[in-house]
């Protein structure tokens, strides 16, 4: 495994749009490893290819609606598509290619995704809060689209100091 670069909001690779992945083979594992590694060691909670410029259809998005003692999961998600959302949550949102800001982005409170696994296997998962809003944000990223063109406003200076200190 090996840590890739991420790209900030500037590169151009950010707003285009992602081809299919078409094979499952060793080199998508490789990249999928290593996203997962970059993304780990980003603390972050997603992440799309594209972010590590790779145009293609793939994102890992971690579930962190586990239990205390259960370890967090990496969804990997392939060629996905939303079959289903339901509900809204307004919330502050963020993104490892626009380090230090955050926006409030209107998203479903639940949505279904349809996606291939790393070996082309379709299945379908239900993701809800932070899960849902993950779902959403990374599969923005594989049509080049970035929150902050979402966002109802952004967070000012003086709340997200407010912000780093309840932490
Ligand atoms: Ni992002």
């Amino acid at each position: 495994m090996a840590l890739r670069h991420i790209v900030t909001q500037e590169d151009k690779i950010l707003h285009k749009v992602c081809r299919e992945q078409v094979k499952f083979d060793e080199r998508l594992h490789q990249l999928l490893d290593d996203m997962a590694e970059t993304l780990e060691n980003a603390n972050g909670v997603g992440l799309a290819a594209p972010q590590v410029g790779i145009l293609r259809r793939v994102v890992l998005v971690i579930e962190t609606n586990v239990e205390a003692e259960e370890d967090e999961e990496i969804l990997e998600l392939i060629n996905p598509v939303i079959v289903k959302s339901e509900g809204e949550q307004v919330g502050a949102e963020g993104c490892l290619s626009v380090p230090g800001e955050y926006g409030i982005v209107r998203r479903p409170s639940c949505v279904t995704v349809r996606a291939q696994d790393r070996y082309g296997k379709w299945f379908e998962y239900t993701g809800t809060g932070l899960t849902a809003r993950c779902i959403c944000h990374e599969l923005d990223h594989l049509d080049g689209h970035l929150f902050t063109e979402k966002a109802e406003r952004m967070l000012s200076e003086e709340e997200l100091k407010a912000n780093r200190n309840e932490d």
